[in-house]
């Protein structure tokens, strides 16, 4: 049987109990744990594959904390996280049309569709039933794969990190782009000032605007993660020097330093991902008619504005999920050419999986976390390994 992450609710609760409830205190590393798993029968429409390389994802912390809801305890007691990886097709069902034994793949974690595309569910999160792909093996439906790109330019790390985290940034931006255009036309104002706090999805955000011809921020505690931006063309912003926007003063003295760097403009377009004490900090950085957009809440679930404020400035918050397919194949054509990630120094083993996790969550690492999962990697991705 292949060996598979797992979280237990027993492990969930037997760690709340030691830390007393304390969240800044759980151990994830204690919680995810290996396990072994019974892979399904391949149906006519399902595709066996081999992970090859996984990327630690932030679902899992939230799955482990139990922060968001205790989606464990819901599905039962156990789940078998891991959200994206890049894979090697060993066995296709009768009806698979779009892949081969020995494709190299990559898999999306939109779990159900809605009628108009985007997730009802998470897979390997809040869809039932769905297994994910922190595991040796697997078996999934044709329909939740994509063909890797191995010839974008992108080695075989850089390709592990962004199956999730590429389709996030690039519905974020099709979204907040869509809905600045609708208030302030391309005629009027051509070229935007974007803004992005921390992280791999904002990273990727700001890639995107400013291929797109924009002038791109990002405003990180990191000073290699700022660097990596800033050989794009990305201008750094030390959130540290605004103390983490700990009080009215840091934020104000943000909104400063924001006017400063824009000519008096402010942010047309702004990607939180942290929510917290991120969120304030974005809406007084944000310009008239600007658009402030999230798909994470990493900081804090809530989030509190003056109505009165955000109406007379023409501010419209925007809250996303994850991407169609549709949108994922689209991002996918963006690895290498717009999508280049940064990278944390150290790759680690399968075995070291749950050391990632919890290394993540405690912002101690310097870029996308990868996790090879294959010892033995196939032929195909040899010329991408550094
Ligand atoms: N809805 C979706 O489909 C979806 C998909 C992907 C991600 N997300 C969510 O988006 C968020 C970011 O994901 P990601 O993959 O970009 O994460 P990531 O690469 O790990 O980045 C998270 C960043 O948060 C910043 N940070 C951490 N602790 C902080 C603190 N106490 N105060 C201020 N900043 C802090 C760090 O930036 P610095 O230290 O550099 O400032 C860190 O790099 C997560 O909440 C994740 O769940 C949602």
């Amino acid at each position: 049987m292949p060996r598979a992450y797992a979280i237990t609710a027993d492990a969930i609760a037997r760690e709340r109990a030691r830390v007393d409830d304390d969240l800044d205190r759980v151990d994830i590393a204690s919680i995810v744990a290996l396990d072994e798993l019974e892979l399904p029968d391949v149906k006519p429409h399902d595709v066996k594959i081999r992970i090859l390389v996984v990327s630690a994802e932030h679902n899992i912390a939230h799955a482990a904390l139990a922060d968001t809801v205790n989606i464990t305890d819901m599905r039962g007691g156990k789940i078998y996280p891991g959200n994206s990886a890049v894979g090697e097709v060993t066995e296709v069902g009768a009806d698979v049309t779009r892949f081969k034994v020995g494709d190299i793949v990559l898999t999306h974690c939109n779990g159900a569709p809605d009628p108009n595309g985007y997730p009802l569910r998470i897979w390997a999160y809040d869809q039932p039933d769905s297994i994910g792909w922190y595991a040796e093996e697997a078996v999934v439906g044709e329909w939740q794969l994509v063909r890797a790109p191995l010839e974008c330019g992108l080695n075989l790390w850089e390709i592990g990190a962004l199956p999730l985290r590429a389709p996030t940034a690039y519905h974020l931006w099709r979204r907040a782009e869509g809905i600045f255009r609708v208030k302030v036309s391309q005629e009027r104002q051509a070229t935007m000032n974007v803004l992005g706090f921390g992280g791999g999805v904002s990273e990727l955000f700001l890639m995107l605007a400013r291929h797109r011809g924009h002038n791109a921020f990002f405003c990180s505690g990191s000073p290699e993660r700022r660097a990596a931006l800033e050989d794009l063309g990305i201008v750094g912003i030390d959130q540290k020097q605004f103390n983490r926007f700990a009080d009215r003063a840091d934020v104000k003295a943000f909104g400063k330093e924001v006017k400063r760097l824009t000519e008096g403009a402010g942010m047309h377009i702004v990607c939180d991902l942290l929510r917290g004490p991120v969120f304030d900090a974005g809406i007084t950085a944000a310009a008239r008619a600007g658009v402030n957009v999230s798909a994470g809440w990493q900081l804090g679930t809530m989030v509190t504005y003056n109505s009165a404020g955000a109406s007379t400035k023409q501010i419209t918050l925007d809250h996303t999920h994850y991407e169609t397919l549709i949108g994922i194949e689209a991002a996918t054509s963006l690895y290498g050419r717009v999508f280049k990630p940064t990278i944390h120094h150290e790759i680690y083993s399968f075995e070291d999986l749950p050391r990632a996790m919890a290394e993540m969550q405690a912002n101690r690492q310097t870029g996308i976390p990868i996790i090879r999962v294959a010892e033995e990697m196939p032929e195909a991705v040899q010329s991408l390994i550094p």
